[in-house]
């Protein structure tokens, strides 16, 4: 949401409404044009079955929006712990009496409506969940999150293809290239952005020595010269847990990769057979592969207060944007999300997404690991649940951050952080490299 909402409140809640309903309608697309099996079914140990998802969304809409905003009887209380993604893991979920698709679609409509009336109802002030808004914000990205997660499932799941959209743009040649950002510090996180979560907040001041970052993120192409170069095979290229996780797993190429036996490479994109697209960015490689290829590069993955340099910094004014290309929300111009295209776009295909220091594709295409686990920025407090951010912090997770093709925009800013483990793969993750400067460069 844009800043100048604040002081237009009936302006904020017509914002919230298209927001609550562009994730809805996502919501629908994911869900409906399958059939019932389907939506029971687990289609892998990693996810839950997309009606869990379903309900799920519509279960934290009732707690947040319903209950604690609009103080309104609970819905359906009976559920609540079924859909409580910490009582129960995501391999476990199918055996769980749940809610069938009729049921979970009736019941995220009656609980959408009680909201539309709270909503109407609540003013924008006072406590620091109805202030600017914050816990429709919250709710709709936590809809556009579990959209994503459902947009990875149908990825993992075999059949014939259900979602279909229109090809990502293409380039007539690939951005190449890197770019030095000057020792110095900047301004990491936000107090400000209204709807931003707890963990990127506050902002802080951070000194970053100098470093260079690719112009854009390593392409399937780069990636292809690793396989062929023998990068699965060349442990020193590995870290031990990596190679460990490389050998036990069986990876020999990105998921979803499968070479056809005259050799040629092809991926498989939501139940479509499509030759591998050079300029596009790799994408469904974990941690451990993205640091292997970075050191058979000689280079390295970007920590995250780089990544937020490189993408929000402006050295013209000495202020963080609120994306690369300025404070303007995101649009078709400048970055690839919202699963407008089912896959990422060739490196180029955003120029007027650029950031001010000339890199490309920060936001949108592929979430981009960086070299950092989750941990909090000074002055962190939870809000409002513990569960979002705090008890993960320090555990086995590495940060991604800019959001992919699959992620909405109010999912989406240069201070989001996103995390997952080193091993996972399922997630529209691919990466870009940086690297210390060298001596006198940069100077
Ligand atoms: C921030 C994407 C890691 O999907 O596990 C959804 C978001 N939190 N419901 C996740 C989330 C609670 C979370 N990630
Ligand atoms: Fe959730």
């Amino acid at each position: 949401m844009t800043m100048q909402h604040a002081e237009h409140p009936e302006g904020l809640r017509d914002h919230i409404a298209d927001v609550l309903t562009r994730s809805r309608a996502r919501t629908g697309v994911l869900t409906d044009g399958i059939d019932e099996a389907e939506l029971v079914a687990q289609h892998s140990r990693l996810m839950s079955p997309l009606v869990w998802d379903l309900a799920h969304i519509g279960n934290q809409e009732e707690l947040w929006l319903v209950r604690d905003v609009g103080g309104r009887e609970p819905v359906r209380a009976d559920i609540d712990q079924l859909y409580d993604a910490f009582k129960h893991a995501r391999a476990n979920r199918p055996t769980l009496p749940l809610l069938d698709p009729t049921q979970a679609r009736g019941y995220v409509a009656t609980v959408r409506e009680k909201v539309w009336d709270v909503l109407a109802r609540t003013p924008f002030e006072g406590s620091s969940l109805t202030k600017g808004g914050f816990a429709f914000g919250m709710i709709a990205q936590h809809e556009q999150q579990h959209d994503e997660t459902m947009l990875a499932t149908h990825q993992l799941r075999t059949g014939a293809p259900v979602l279909s959209a229109a090809a990502a743009p293409t380039v007539a040649a690939p951005v190449t290239g890197e770019v030095v950002i000057a020792a110095g510090e900047f301004t990491m996180g936000t107090s400000t952005d209204p709807w931003a979560l707890d963990n990127e907040r506050p902002a802080h001041r951070v000194t970053v020595p100098g470093f260079a970052i690719d112009a854009a993120p390593v392409t399937n192409e780069q990636y292809l010269a690793f396989l062929d170069d023998g990068g699965y095979e060349r442990e020193e290229l590995w870290s031990e847990r990596g190679w460990a996780h490389r050998k036990e797993a069986g990876l020999v190429a990105p998921q979803f990769w499968e070479r056809d036996p005259a050799g040629r490479w092809w991926r498989r994109v939501f139940g479509v057979m499509t030759p591998l697209r050079p300029r596009q960015p790799v994408v469904h490689v974990c941690w451990f592969e993205a640091q292997a290829y970075a050191n058979w590069a000689g280079k390295r993955l970007p920590t995250e207060a780089e990544w937020e340099k490189a993408a929000r910094f402006d050295p013209n004014t000495g202020v963080s944007r609120r994306f690369p290309w300025g404070d303007r929300e995101p649009d078709t111009d400048t970055a690839n999300l919202g699963q407008v295209h089912l896959e990422p776009a060739e490196v180029g295909a955003y120029p007027a997404g650029v950031s001010a220091t000339g890199v490309h594709q920060l936001v949108g295409d592929v979430w981009e690991w960086t070299a950092s686990g989750f941990e909090p920025y000074p002055g962190f407090h939870a809000f409002p649940y513990r569960e979002y951010s705090e008890v993960f912090f320090g555990g086995d997770y590495r940060v991604l951050r800019g959001g992919s093709f699959g992620t909405d925009q109010v999912a989406c800013r240069g201070t989001f952080r996103n995390w997952d483990h080193p091993i996972r793969r399922q997630i529209f993750a691919g990466f870009r490299l940086a690297r210390d400067l060298r001596k006198g460069e940069g100077e």
